[in-house]
């Protein structure tokens, strides 16, 4: 596999959506992540690197696997969680404020927001590179290299899929950067099933190269490659869309038997209620190792974001001790 200059796959401001990215930034972070699963051991390319993690709204596979993927590489890794920013922190601040400050400390963020507005606020603000780890209901971008890896992975191609969204797409940050990353990639079909008035936006159905695209309101597993259970959000979307809706779209073990047995199901998790826990033990289910190969998708992005090559960059740690400085204190130095 040639060798990727990870140094230069990602924007130096970081990481907003699937947007910033071109097809072929996609494909070099699949192909990096791609190594460093079948590495027997992780190269220590964040040794001399501290992540902050600012997560402003729960999360439970971002924060721990960026926390672990961090880690491994020999990373440092400072946490500020939603339990913190309200009982621990010396008093509530604008993002931009905190995220001035802690940008000071460190070289790398993610951050997750309710509001994308202040996910970009806290890009603007910040004085190294910023990873959105999901930005209210519309960006999810390491979600969908994910959901991207793990396709790849299990049918060996990205192009030419019947792909199946199920769940309230509308309120679904991870379906909508899934559908935008879908727009690089031609489909054979795309089958979006959801509740009524809850689909994907026309603006990011319309740039889709797909040869179908066709909707319903109840679950239609049969004959896509994909099933992609975007589910409904916990809380306000659950109570928004309603029982019978949740009902129509859930997916049973029987329904799986109209699968093609070489298919796949794709879950973000959390799950609500959209996968009944009999699915869990079909072929066709493949959430959990989706979950589990995020850790090297979000490593490969850490190091394309700190722009570090990872296999020289422990040996260019060693030649330049402590050169590595946060943006801020650089600032500060010639502004003193
Ligand atoms: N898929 C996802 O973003 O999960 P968490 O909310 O647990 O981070």
């Amino acid at each position: 596999m040639p060798r990727i200059d990870m140094g230069s796959l990602l924007p130096s401001r970081g990481l907003f959506s699937i947007e910033d990215l071109s097809k072929d930034q996609i494909l070099g972070i699949l192909d990096r992540a791609e190594e460093l699963c079948q590495s027997k051991t992780y190269p220590q390319s964040l040794v001399g690197k501290i992540v902050g993690l600012l997560f402003f709204q729960p999360s439970t596979r971002t924060r721990i696997g960026f926390h672990c993927a961090a880690q491994r590489l020999g990373g440092g890794v400072v946490e500020l969680n939603e339990a913190k920013f309200q009982l621990g922190m010396s008093c509530a601040e604008s993002i931009a404020d905190t995220v001035r400050c802690v940008s000071a400390y460190c070289h790398l963020l993610v951050i997750r927001h309710p509001e994308v507005n202040e996910v970009k606020r806290a890009m603007e603000a910040s004085a190294v590179p910023v990873i959105d780890g999901g930005a209210g209901t519309e960006h999810h971008p390491t979600q969908t290299l994910i959901d991207l890896f793990a396709i790849r992975r299990r049918l060996g191609r990205l192009d030419g899929l019947r792909i199946g969204m199920a769940g309230d797409l509308a309120g679904s940050r991870c379906a909508k950067d899934l559908a935008r990353a879908l727009q690089l990639f031609p489909l054979q079909e795309l089958r979006l099933m959801t509740p009524p008035g809850r689909g994907l936006p026309e603006s990011l159905l319309d740039g889709l190269k797909a040869t179908r695209v066709d909707s319903s309101h109840n679950l239609r597993p049969g004959s896509v490659d994909v099933l992609y259970m975007a589910g409904c959000q916990p809380g306000e979307s659950v109570d928004a869309v309603g029982e019978q809706a949740r009902i129509n779209l859930r997916l049973t073990p029987n329904l799986c038997e109209e699968m093609k047995t070489d298919a796949m199901i794709l879950c973000p998790l959390p799950r609500v209620d959209e996968i009944d826990g009999g699915v869990d033990s079909v072929r066709q289910a493949a959430y959990f190792a989706q979950s589990a190969a995020g850790l090297f998708v979000r490593m490969a992005v850490m190091e394309s974001c700190v722009g570090v090559d990872a296999l020289h960059g422990a040996r260019a740690k060693r030649k330049t001790p402590g050169a590595a400085q946060p943006a801020e204190v650089k600032r500060a130095k010639h502004s003193a």
